[in-house]
């Protein structure tokens, strides 16, 4: 096998795949430009990356050629992105530039350098108005918030590169991912990473709604083997990543608290506006951001369909919930007592 490039390489998903990748004996060149990655996040026990790391944005062009020149890749998975909801959502210029921009970077490099197949990283958000369940992916969709907009232009521009040039891109409209090295300690981290780091530190979790909002939760590792079974694709696909099942905000939190000896905090439950309220610049006149788009954000119901990921590239998520929460848990733990003392940021 040639060299494989990662971008978001210092990411929660970029750093999995690299050491996976890495485990397997193979040459991985990483970017990142670490606006949210982090350097824990390349410390592994049998590999340390974090002097490996090309600290370049994907959006330069000629920092980004150079590689491309300099190692030929064979693949390129592209994961770098912007992808806090409420960062793209208050800041859209930088959201397109990097998430839409950055990927056409990537896709023109890969053109220009002769890459035998890029790898997407898109999202389950591009389903968010679709009222039909489990989510398969012939859908059509017409997605509604920013960040699922940058995907779903960026899926655009793979297709029109392997429809224009033939160029091989696979995009896998991945769920909710979660595994050891979520971020618990950006501002806002992903549901569990945001409960676990909320119980470690004895704090009640302050969650939207009642609870019982369902979404479907995927493993890392399981994420990661279906990123490696993609690489035999030699047109353009989309894929799911899913476990096809959805689970209640209440039950994670239940799964959690169990894990950690927390059972004795409370989770609290508010209003759904309450998320957003943070973000003062969404409600400024003339034209304040729909409120029944938010409620609809974080009240949405995914289950995506992974039959296709299942027929076509023999894939199957292997981890059960509580199993997959333990191991979360655990890694977390250890980050926030050892390395997050530094790092946390509220
Ligand atoms: N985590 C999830 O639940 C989930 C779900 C659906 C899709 N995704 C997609 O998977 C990918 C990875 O997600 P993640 O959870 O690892 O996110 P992450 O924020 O942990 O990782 C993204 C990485 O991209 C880097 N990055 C951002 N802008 C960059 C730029 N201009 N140049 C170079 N690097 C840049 C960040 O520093 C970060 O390390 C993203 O594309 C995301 O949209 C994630």
């Amino acid at each position: 096998m040639g060299t494989v490039l990662i971008t978001g390489a210092a990411g929660f998903i970029g750093s999995q795949l690299a050491y996976r990748l890495k485990k397997d004996g193979e040459s991985v060149v990483l970017v990142d430009n670490f606006s949210y990655g982090s350097e824990d996040n390349l410390i592994f026990p049998e590999y340390n990356f974090v002097e490996e790391v090309c600290r370049i944005d994907v959006r330069d062009v000629k920092g980004m050629e150079q590689l491309f020149a300099k190692y030929h890749f064979e693949q390129v998975y592209h994961i770098a992105a912007i992808t806090p909801l409420p960062d793209c959502q208050v800041s859209p210029i930088d959201a397109v530039d990097v998430n839409v921009r950055g990927t056409t970077v990537v896709l023109e490099l890969s053109r220009k350098y002769g890459v035998q197949q890029v790898i997407f990283a898109s999202t389950s958000a591009i389903y968010e108005n679709n009222e039909k369940f489990p989510s398969e992916e012939s859908f059509v969709t017409a997605p509604s918030m920013i960040y699922a907009n940058t995907k779903f232009a960026s899926e655009q521009f793979c297709r029109a590169y392997w429809e224009a040039y033939g160029m091989p891109v696979v995009c896998l409209r991945f769920a909710n991912v979660y595994g050891p090295h979520i971020d618990c300690l950006r501002t806002q981290p992903p549901v569990m990473g945001y409960i676990i780091r909320e119980f470690f530190q004895g704090n009640q979790p302050v969650l939207h709604a009642d609870g019982e909002q369902r979404r479907d939760f995927i493993y890392i590792d399981d994420l990661v083997d279906l990123c490696l079974a993609v690489r035999e694709a030699s047109s353009y696909d989309i894929i799911n990543v899913s476990t096809e099942s959805s689970v209640s905000i209440k039950t994670i939190v239940r799964l959690i608290a169990e894990e950690m000896g927390c059972e004795n905090i409370a989770p609290i439950y508010t209003d759904t506006a309450h998320y957003w309220s943070k973000y003062p610049d969404l409600y400024r006149e003339p034209y304040p951001i729909s409120k029944k788009l938010l409620e609809h954000e974080v009240l949405k119901y995914t289950c995506l369909s992974n039959k296709y990921a299942m027929e076509k590239y023999g894939w199957k998520p292997k981890t059960e919930l509580r199993n997959g929460i333990a191991q979360t848990v655990r890694f977390a733990i250890e980050a926030l007592n050892e390395r997050g003392k530094n790092r946390y940021y509220g």
